[in-house]
């Protein structure tokens, strides 16, 4: 009986072990587990990499994805000031009204207005990408299984494809990608976005800096959480000795 217990536990444990899984079906779904500072019970931003992950969002993927729930106001908590927000925000020209003539008119973005979507609808944005849709990225870590992983693993998961399989054109080969054909053409290549800090200006780098600033985008009270529950796991320690000794205390008379 105990055997067959700690059989089956380490049949489980060898099956949840391996990083890159296989799924049904024809070819890989390789995810890769990146060592993100912000995974794991102490797990915290990492500010210099947020601030790098915009960069790549906003020279790169803003191009296509829009990021509809992030405010320009919110990028104070990733270390910017309000003067910086407020220039960063005033690069783009968003439309606005109507006005009291009933115009709508354009000027440019305040800290308290949302990312500037790329398009102005899904039906252009689809239109404008042969038929699929680039979706919006502000939730994308949360809506995917493994997300920053998943993030991660799409972006340095293009290959050539395995002899035989034919990709239809406008498409592409991707060892993330479910079946793995995706429409999206690979975003990132080495030295496409200028780091001034002396980061890597490579792939990998910039997979992996976009992955931690789109799961803050998606969950912005991450520290906070961790830090609660470290909090709380903490008290119910000490409370767990103090009951214990209160129980001792109590008993002693009966014994
Ligand atoms: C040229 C336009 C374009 C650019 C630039 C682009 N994407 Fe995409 N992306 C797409 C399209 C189109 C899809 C939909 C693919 C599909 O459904 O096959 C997509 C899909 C995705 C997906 C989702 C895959 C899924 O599970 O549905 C992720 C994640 C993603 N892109 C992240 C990014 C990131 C991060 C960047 C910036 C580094 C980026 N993309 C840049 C067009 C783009």
């Amino acid at each position: 009986m105990f055997k067959k217990l700690i059989l089956t536990s380490a049949a489980v444990m060898a099956i949840s072990v391996p990083t890159a899984q296989a799924s049904e079906g024809t070819g890989v779904h390789e995810i890769i587990d990146v060592p993100f500072s912000f995974k794991g019970p102490f797990g915290t931003y990492d500010k210099a990499a947020l601030q790098r992950g915009l960069m790549v969002y906003r020279q790169v993927c803003s191009a296509c994805h829009s990021l509809k729930r992030v405010a320009y106001r919110n990028l104070e908590e990733i270390g910017y000031t309000p003067e910086q927000v407020k220039t960063i925000a005033g690069e783009y020209t968003i439309m606005d009204g109507p006005n009291d003539e009933g115009e709508m008119f354009e000027r440019p973005a305040r800290p308290a207005d949302r990312f500037k979507s790329p398009f102005a609808n899904d039906k252009a944005a689809t239109a404008a990408n042969g038929g699929a849709l680039p979706p919006d990225l502000s939730l994308i870590t949360k809506a995917r299984h493994d997300g920053a992983d998943y993030v991660y693993s799409i972006l340095t998961g293009y290959a050539e494809a395995p002899h035989g399989m034919v990709i239809a054109e406008g498409k592409h080969y991707n060892k993330a990608m479910d079946g793995n054909v995706i429409a999206m053409p690979p975003p990132l290549s080495d030295g496409a976005v200028a780091y001034e800090d002396g980061t890597p200006q490579i792939v990998s780098q910039y997979a992996k800096d976009v992955a931690t600033f789109l799961t803050w985008a998606a969950e912005p009270e991450l520290e906070h959480r961790k830090q609660m529950g470290v909090k709380v796991v903490l008290f119910l320690s000490i409370f767990a000795v103090i009951m214990y000794a209160v129980k001792r205390q109590i008993w002693k008379k009966v014994h």
